[in-house]
């Protein structure tokens, strides 16, 4: 993808602080201890191995393929991406930027922000004292990094979109990012304290297990993984997503959005939102413990009444947690 304007790419190569590689060929260039040397957090998308960065591509040290790193953003997509799935979410977020401005929706947006809010402070309160490594899967446009980076933290942004982290980059000053696919996450096993994914496993609901196994993968023993989704048992999403078979809740989802809606934010048709009891017990399958849920008080996507009727049963702490329009969670590693 190339600059219309090739001012405005020197001058980022000049003012930008992205990441600097450390080549193990290059001992001259020594990370201080304010920078993270990503190439040694990085593995091969497609066979595992260790990346080495060879003039300005990433070389997998095992498969031998070589991969671009474009204005200091390695993307690192497995051999076998499904293209198709990337264009969908292009799609869609094209669609996260256009403003919502009714009241109705003002309402919504609010309920998101605070929901984001009570995720992020969840994630402040159970981390340890910088420098930690943190990676946010599906980060899309959050720039909630920044108080950790500020913190002194290594957060990476990663995400399928590369224009959602060049915008990071560029408006927020991101110094770490990443660009892959969540089913061949592009990181060493064991290097991660904390990852942190929110309203992506829903995505690839057919995937739970083997996306949750590699999250425990990469995740230190003394790490944690902070995991928010789309509740399949929201007090408002429960009698479609639970109650009404998938394949006849996708065809009215379909139907409402393009006939009756005529919606600019639809969801993908693979969407579908998780199940918080199904996702605890993959996670204890796959080697996570002490699996903690947490309330969330604001509820996004509802209506104003309808947040009046969640307000009241959400002074339930089971409602909080199990039945809100998000569930979010901690797992840590069993020993
Ligand atoms: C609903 S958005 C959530 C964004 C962000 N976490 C937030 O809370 O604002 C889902 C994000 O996951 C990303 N995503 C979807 N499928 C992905 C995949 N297969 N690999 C990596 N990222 C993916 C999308 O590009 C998008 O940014
Ligand atoms: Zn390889």
């Amino acid at each position: 993808m190339g600059y219309r304007f090739p001012l405005v790419r020197i001058l980022r190569c000049v003012f930008s602080d992205g990441f600097i590689y450390h080549s193990v060929h290059d001992s001259s260039v020594m990370p201080d201890k304010h920078q993270l040397d990503l190439e040694s957090l990085l593995a091969c998308p497609d066979c595992g191995s260790d990346m080495v960065k060879v003039r300005d591509e990433m070389k997998c040290a095992g498969c031998k393929n070589v991969f671009e790193i474009r204005d200091g953003i390695p993307i690192l997509f497995p051999a076998d991406f499904d293209n198709s799935h990337l264009r969908e979410e292009e799609t869609l977020a094209e669609m996260m930027k256009i403003p919502e401005i009714s009241a109705k929706e003002r309402f919504y947006l609010g309920q998101w922000r605070q929901s984001k809010k009570e995720f992020w402070s969840v994630v402040a309160q159970n981390i340890g004292p910088a420098p930690k490594i943190m990676v946010n899967i599906g980060c899309g446009r959050d720039d909630s990094f920044r108080q950790f980076q500020d913190l002194g933290h290594f957060i990476v942004n990663f995400d399928i979109v590369y224009e959602m982290l060049d915008s990071l980059k560029l408006e927020y000053g991101a110094r770490y990012c990443v660009a892959g696919d969540v089913k061949s996450l592009p990181f060493r096993k064991g290097t991660c304290d904390y990852l942190i994914c929110i309203d992506l496993i829903h995505h690839e609901s057919e995937r739970l297990q083997q996306l949750l196994k590699r999250f425990r993968e990469l995740l230190k023993p003394s790490g944690a993984l902070f995991l928010e989704d789309a509740n399949a048992w929201g007090m408002f999403q429960f009698p479609k997503s639970v109650l009404m078979p998938r394949s006849v809740h996708r065809s009215l989802r379909s139907f409402y959005h393009n006939s009756f809606k005529h919606s600019e934010q639809r969801p993908a048709d693979y969407e579908f939102p998780t199940n918080p009891f199904k996702v605890r017990r993959i996670l204890e399958q796959v080697g996570f413990s002490k699996i903690v849920f947490f309330d969330n008080h604001a509820y996004p996507n509802c209506h104003e009444r309808a947040y009046k009727f969640y307000e009241f049963f959400g002074s339930s702490e089971r409602i909080a947690k199990f039945h809100n329009y998000h569930y979010m969670l901690m797992a840590r590693p069993g020993e």
